[in-house]
């Protein structure tokens, strides 16, 4: 269980984010490996889905609508993306947003069809945690999936890890499916999920050192970690 200053320090990092309008910003971002992975979940109209790290909320918004029957619940640490989510799906009836952690989550056991979480799971200050706590609400035969962008197996990101101002974990694919096996999920998998939107000519942010090594770093593609809750243990 994380100490109650490494949940501090990730509130108020990621409230700061929210205030600069960075969780709005992130769809643009994290679409093109979204929509892969939400093919592959294969949604049901009536499904119960949580998204652990929902941020402002727009993948929330958008699960809502393919479960018409059912209803998404978003979950952050910080209570300032956790507001902006609430005002930007005001009036939406299968929406609901709480404030809380992927180590302790805010809602009982056997709650949830699929549970989802985006370029979140690297920030968790405790990942292990985390896991057995979607699989404690996941209901028998429901899955989990774990998108992430920063993971060893993929060398054109892990320039990442000085830039990040709080702790991040750099875990191989390997790593996070032993850690889903240990929670119980049986089975278990993973692949890459290539990030094929159209990338700069010229690239001038921080985060590659240009075009070229932002090109590889989405040809490797996001890693994406599954695993179904067994209906018996
Ligand atoms: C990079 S943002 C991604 C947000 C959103 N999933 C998206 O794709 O736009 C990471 C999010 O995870 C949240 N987060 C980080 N650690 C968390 C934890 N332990 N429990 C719940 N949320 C967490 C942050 O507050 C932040 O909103």
């Amino acid at each position: 269980m994380p100490d109650r200053a490494s949940e501090v320090r990730l509130q108020e990092e990621f409230n700061r984010w929210a205030e600069e309008g960075r969780g709005e910003g992130m769809e643009e971002h994290h679409l093109p490996i979204v929509e892969p992975t939400l093919a592959l979940m294969d949604l049901q109209p009536a499904d119960c889905v949580l998204d652990v790290g929902c941020g402002s909320g727009w993948l929330v918004r958008r699960l809502a609508a393919s479960v018409p029957g059912g209803q998404v619940v978003g979950i952050d640490v910080s209570d300032e993306m956790i507001r902006r989510a609430q005002l930007a799906c005001a009036g939406i009836p299968n929406v609901k947003f709480l404030h809380g952690t992927a180590e302790q989550i805010p809602a009982l056991a056997d709650s949830f069809t699929k549970v989802l979480s985006v370029e979140s799971a690297y920030y968790w200050p405790d990942p292990e945690r985390g896991i057995g706590e979607i699989f404690r609400v996941l209901r028998p035969s429901g899955s989990a999936w774990i998108l992430i962008n920063y993971y060893r197996d993929n060398p054109y990101c892990h320039q990442w890890g000085v830039l990040y101002s709080i702790p991040t974990h750099l875990l191989s694919a390997a790593e996070w499916q032993e850690r889903f096996s240990a929670a119980g999920f049986r089975p278990v998998s993973h692949r890459r999920i290539p990030d094929r939107s159209p990338s700069p000519e010229v690239y001038t942010g921080r985060w590659f050192r240009d075009a070229d090594e932002m090109r590889r770093f989405k040809a490797e593609g996001a890693l994406l970690v599954t695993g179904t809750k067994p209906t018996r243990p």
